[in-house]
């Protein structure tokens, strides 16, 4: 199916929208300073799913906040697939225990990388194919 292209630009930092693509919400935030050192702070072997899940890297590579992000420059942005890894639904931004994201279907807590780390959800939620098109405008697929 077609790419779509969403524009960033109102999103200052700290604020998220969510897209529709291939029938399914994508969340793009723009994370604050506070919420990307959270997530750097965080070790690998503390991970629940240490693999970044993120289409536009090769499979192996680990989940450290710069790829599960929109690396190098663009680290405060994040795009993800907003679908839970357990069993499908929506998660609630800036909510549970680790100020990322949460589900309310059977407890799954995603930090502010968006990966699991607590709950029966098994994989961080997944990162779609996507690229800037301009300082304010994301591609994605
Ligand atoms: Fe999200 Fe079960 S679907 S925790």
């Amino acid at each position: 199916l077609a790419s779509i292209e969403v524009d960033v630009s109102s999103l200052q930092a700290g604020m998220s929208l969510t897209a529709k693509w291939r029938g399914k919400p994508i969340f793009i935030r723009n994370r604050t300073e506070k919420e990307v050192e959270e997530a750097k702070a965080v070790a690998l072997a503390d991970l629940k799913d240490p693999v970044a899940r993120n289409a536009n890297l090769p499979t192996s590579a680990e989940a450290n906040d710069l790829d599960r992000s929109a690396g190098e420059g663009k680290e405060n942005w994040i795009v993800m697939i907003g679908s839970c890894t357990h069993l499908g639904c929506v998660p609630l931004g800036q909510a549970g225990d680790f100020g990322g994201w949460f589900c309310p279907c059977h407890g799954s807590h995603y930090d502010t990388a968006g990966r699991i780390r607590k709950g029966p959800a098994p994989e961080n939620l997944p990162v779609p194919t996507f690229s800037f098109v301009s300082d304010t405008v994301i591609k994605i697929g």
